[in-house]
């Protein structure tokens, strides 16, 4: 017996890092779990290491009618995990304005319109987790763009937690911050990642970035 058992969880962005590890936990917990992704091989693998009944439907949800296949595709939806997205890192000056845009229309406006289609299937004691990031609360050097992103989810999840009280819905957001063993590109030659990761690393007061477990035991305790 699990806690999640007879659930329907539905988690965008499942296909690796914090949603698969979300993924992992709540399919563990006896829930019956769909992953949404862009890329198929990367599904397909998430999907057998899943066991336990997972599915995959393959969405990039910067794609409203994709979104919508995707929520077309369960009976229901117990749980809503909203993870799939990317980062843009760089200075102002330099970064392509148009990589902007994309982060966003999958990033944000992916987030909002699974909530627009999820919500009309979704039953008292449901619930629903957003992902947004430390950088909508803590001033991070060359990530401007995510930031406001960041905010903006923060923002969104607080009115959605109001307006969908009444129908005993429940929204939380998920604020990662540095977090390792996930996909996200950082922007930097795969030489220098490393780098890169240890000066963040440095940022971070217990000198340790967080791990997708931290993130998987959150979601675990906002949907249970
Ligand atoms: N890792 C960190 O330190 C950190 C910190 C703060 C916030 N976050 C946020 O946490 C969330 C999860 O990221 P992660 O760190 O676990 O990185 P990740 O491993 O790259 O996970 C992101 C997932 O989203 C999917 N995805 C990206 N764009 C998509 C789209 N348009 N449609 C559908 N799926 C899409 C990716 O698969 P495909 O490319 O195959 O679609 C990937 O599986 C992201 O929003 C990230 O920005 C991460």
């Amino acid at each position: 017996m699990g806690s999640l058992d007879g659930k329907i969880a539905v988690v965008t962005g499942g296909g690796s890092g914090i949603g698969f590890a979300i993924a992992e936990r709540f399919a563990r917990e006896g829930a019956q779990v769909v992953i949404a992704g862009r890329r198929k091989e990367r599904l397909a693998a998430a999907v057998e290491k899943l066991g336990h009944g997972a599915r995959a439907v393959q969405t990039d949800v910067a794609d409203e009618a994709q979104v919508q296949r995707l929520i077309d595709s369960v009976p229901r939806v117990d749980l809503l995990v909203t993870c799939a997205g990317g980062a843009v890192f760089g200075p102002v000056e330099q970064v392509p304005p148009q990589s902007w845009r994309e982060m966003f229309e999958g990033r944000f406006f992916g987030q909002l319109s699974a909530c627009h289609y999820a919500v009309p299937k979704m039953r008292p004691g449901s619930t629903i987790i957003l992902c947004s990031g430390i950088a909508g609360h803590a001033a991070l050097v060359n990530y401007s763009g995510g930031a406001g992103l960041c905010g903006e989810v923060n923002a969104m999840g607080r009115s959605l937690a109001v307006e969908l009280a009444p129908k005993g819905i429940r929204v939380n957001v998920l604020s990662p911050g540095l977090t390792r063993d996930t996909a996200i590109d950082w922007g930097v030659p795969p030489e220098k990642v490393g780098d890169f990761l240890a000066g963040l690393t440095r940022q971070v007061p217990l000198k340790r970035p967080g791990t997708v477990h931290d993130m998987a035991d959150a979601a675990f305790f906002l949907a249970a």
